[in-house]
Formats: structure tokens, C-alpha cells, sequence
């Protein structure tokens, strides 16, 4: 099972200085759509657009409807659920885009369960988290029959070490933890991917690797990168096999 995950497109269609993203964004989906063997799944760990204005998801969504694999995604501080939702349909995995008020919902993908978690927190560029969410994650990880789980969010639940801003990228620590726990006690997590932080670092929730990366926007990508791949986007290619996860970077 091989998944590219993308994430923090931020795509601004209003700020001519952001034109490049649409660029990056392109350029990311042609690469992914060159990978052989082709991915089974791309999924988006959110901030997919700036502003969340129709315009932005429709560019967004124009340039995603080109990739060659199935796309899942989840939201990020800086999107909003009714555009997201109105934007994007993962009805070619089977998936919804999760029930009620919240982005959280399953597809099952070459005998993977795969499973996006929603951090969006209304006051604050932080993650959150709360018991109805908490409830229904464990629903759904709890119906893997046996699959194995890889867990997909915007906003990684544990401190990372050298980051922008607190180490700890949620609001209320015990909301952290919440979304933590339900992880921690589900069988069957090999991993957790999550984007927000714009840089790649490893670290683990609940006893489960978890890893995020650079933003695809070069421009709010804040890895240090070698100077032949300094202002291109970089993605992430995962493999799950034998019950492991295995993480490569790979420049665009
Ligand atoms: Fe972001």
C-alpha cells in the first residue's frame, strides 16, 4: 500500500503574491502522477487553501481533479468546513466526508483503513478537539476489521521539537491529549501523518510512529532543504506493509 501525502497548499487566489502556489500544487500533482508504481491513495492533511473562498477551492479542486489517484482529504486551521465540503467528493474511496458537523470519516483503500481526523478549532489557528469528535473517531477505527489504520490529521497532538511558535501546536492540552488517547487505545494504528507545522519531523502518539511534513507551498515551506531543491515542493510517499509504516521524502 503506498499513499503521497500532500498538505498546506494554501492556495490564495486573491494575493498576487501567491501565484506560485497554484504552480507548486501542479507541479506536485505531475510528479505523483509520474511515481511508478502509482500510489493507491493521495491524501491532503489541510490548510488546502488561504483564504477558504469559493474561488480558492475551485482552483484548488481543478488542479487536484488531475491526479490519477483517489484523493482524500482533511481540514486545516484555514479552511472551512462548508467550502471544504462543498468542494470536495470522496465518494470514489467510499467515503463521505464524515457525518454531522465534523470532517471525520473512513475509506478503506487496498486493505488499509484509512481514517481523517478533524483538529479544526473555530477560535484559534490551533488545533482542538472535543468528546463528539473523540466519540466517533472511535467508531470508525474501531470498524477496521483487522485492517490495518493510518490516521490522517492537520494538527499532530504531541510537542515537536524545533518548530514556529509553541512546541505543543494545540489550544487546550487536554484536548491534545483526548484525541491522543483514542489513538493510543485503538488497535491497529501503524501510523499517523499530519501536516500544519510546514516542516518535517518524527515523533510518536500513543506508542504509534506519527510524522509531518513541509508545506507544498514553497513559498511557507519551512524545512531546510539543500540548495538544488530550495523553492520546490517536497511530498511524501508512505508505505504500509506488514503491519509498518516507512516515510521517504521526495522532491518535486
Ligand atoms: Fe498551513
Amino acid at each position: 500500500m503506498l499513499v503521497a501525502q500532500i498538505s498546506d497548499t494554501h492556495i490564495a487566489t486573491a494575493d498576487p503574491g501567491a501565484g506560485s502556489r497554484l504552480s507548486d500544487l501542479r507541479r506536485t500533482v505531475d510528479a505523483i502522477n509520474r511515481l511508478s508504481p502509482a500510489p493507491d491513495v493521495v491524501l491532503h492533511t489541510g490548510d488546502v487553501v488561504h483564504d477558504a473562498t469559493a474561488e480558492d477551492y475551485a482552483a484548488a479542486r481543478l488542479a487536484l481533479s488531475r491526479l490519477a489517484a483517489p484523493l482524500l482529504a482533511t481540514v486545516g486551521n484555514r479552511d472551512r468546513r462548508p467550502a471544504f465540503r462543498r468542494a470536495f467528493d470522496f465518494s470514489a474511496c467510499g467515503a463521505n466526508g464524515g457525518d454531522g458537523e465534523f470532517v471525520q470519516y473512513a475509506a478503506d483503500v487496498a486493505g488499509v483503513r484509512l481514517v481523517a481526523a478533524d483538529t479544526f478549532d473555530g477560535g484559534s489557528k490551533l488545533g482542538g478537539y472535543c468528546a463528539g469528535r473523540a466519540e466517533r473517531l472511535t467508531q470508525l477505527v474501531g470498524a477496521a476489521a483487522g485492517r490495518p489504520i493510518l490516521l490522517f490529521l492537520h494538527h499532530p497532538p504531541v510537542p515537536l521539537p524545533e518548530i514556529y511558535g509553541p512546541s505543543l501546536q494545540f489550544r487546550d492540552a487536554s484536548e491534545a491529549d483526548l484525541l491522543a488517547g483514542v489513538i493510543a487505545r485503538a488497535p491497529g494504528v501503524v501510523g499517523v501523518i499530519a501536516g500544519h507545522v510546514h516542516r518535517s519531523r518524527s515523533s510518536s502518539v500513543g506508542g504509534v510512529p506519527l510524522s509531518t511534513m513541509g508545506s507544498i507551498a514553497a513559498d511557507l515551506n519551512f524545512d531546510e532543504l539543500p540548495d538544488s531543491r530550495r523553492g520546490r515542493p517536497v511530498f511524501h510517499l508512505h508505505r504500509i506493509e506488514s503491519g509498518m509504516i516507512s516515510t521517504a521524502s521526495v522532491g518535486v
